[in-house]
């Protein structure tokens, strides 16, 4: 559709070398755009303007999404300097803002998966929630009580304003600080579920999700991992994970979340957990 939609801005060539996937979230386009191409990428911002007819803004992404807040930079390329957006996703609507907090439209089919997977009356650490994502849809869908934890305070902010927005208040809990210093302080033993939804640090973090969550809880335990055969991705994680959990734990289950290179996977696995 990008390709389509440029048509008349670039040769067949160039078209052929832009990235075809591009983020559209809510009425805003986020477009990366190979180096040979950025002197086009003002006419490639007012093309997709134009063409897309809810788009109000369109960017540029100028950096991988890095950091601690795992946000990303964006330049405007046409249209409103604006990076708050309201997105909707299986019946929640959600303000989100895609410069300053971090938030992926591609990981809603993981979202729906763990909503159908809690049980009425669950208590859940949420531990690196963003603005609310997985919270809300899960306390939308089940009767649940979830600790939204994020170190972003833009993120928290949001994450309040949603739950407000999806009528969630006392059901979803906005805490912003740094998850192993709030379960320490406030939920120690607390959750039947935890997820961690930070896959470059579960290693780090698991002690701490180990301490939130209830002796025979389950923890969703995300991580990037390295496999010469997709087939192969779900098993080498769940030995990772047993590698290097200090918990007798039983493998439930896992999968790959999406490819985020050439053979490199977001997996996660769920893991019932004995203390
Ligand atoms: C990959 S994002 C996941 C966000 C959310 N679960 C979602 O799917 O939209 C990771 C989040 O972890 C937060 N984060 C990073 N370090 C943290 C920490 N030590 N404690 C709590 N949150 C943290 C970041 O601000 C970011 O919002």
């Amino acid at each position: 559709m990008l390709k389509k939609a440029l048509e008349n801005a670039l040769t067949s060539e160039e078209s052929n070398e832009l990235i075809s996937a591009f983020d559209q979230i809510g009425d805003i386009i986020i477009v990366r755009i190979p180096d040979s191409l950025l002197s086009k990428k003002k006419i490639i911002g007012e093309t997709l303007l134009n063409e897309v007819k809810v788009a109000r803004s369109v960017f540029y992404q100028a950096s991988d999404v890095e950091g601690d807040f795992r946000t990303r930079n964006l330049e405007i390329l046409a249209g409103e300097e604006n990076t708050e957006t309201e997105y909707k996703e299986f019946g929640c609507k959600f303000v989100v803002d895609v410069e300053n907090a971090f938030f992926s439209p591609r990981l809603s089919t993981e979202r729906e998966r763990i909503a159908n997977l809690i049980q009425e009356g669950e208590e859940i650490t949420n531990m690196f929630a963003g603005v609310g994502m997985f919270s809300i849809m899960a306390a939308k869908k089940k009767k649940c009580i979830v600790y939204s934890i994020d170190i972003n305070p833009v993120a928290s902010k949001l994450c309040k304003k949603n739950i407000e927005l999806n009528k969630l208040v006392g059901n979803v809990i906005s805490i912003n600080g740094d998850a192993s210093e709030i379960i320490k302080e406030q939920l120690v033993n607390k959750s039947d579920r935890t997820l961690m939804l930070l896959p470059e640090r579960s290693d780090e973090f698991l002690e701490s999700a180990i301490n939130t969550t209830k002796n025979g809880g389950i923890i969703h335990y995300y991580s990037h991992i390295h496999a010469d055969k997709k087939s192969e991705a779900g098993k080498l994680s769940e030995e990772h994970y047993l590698q290097v959990t200090p918990v007798q734990s039983k493998i439930l289950g896992s999968k790959i979340v999406r490819a985020v290179g050439p053979r490199y996977y977001q997996t996660v696995v769920d893991v019932k957990i004995s203390k």
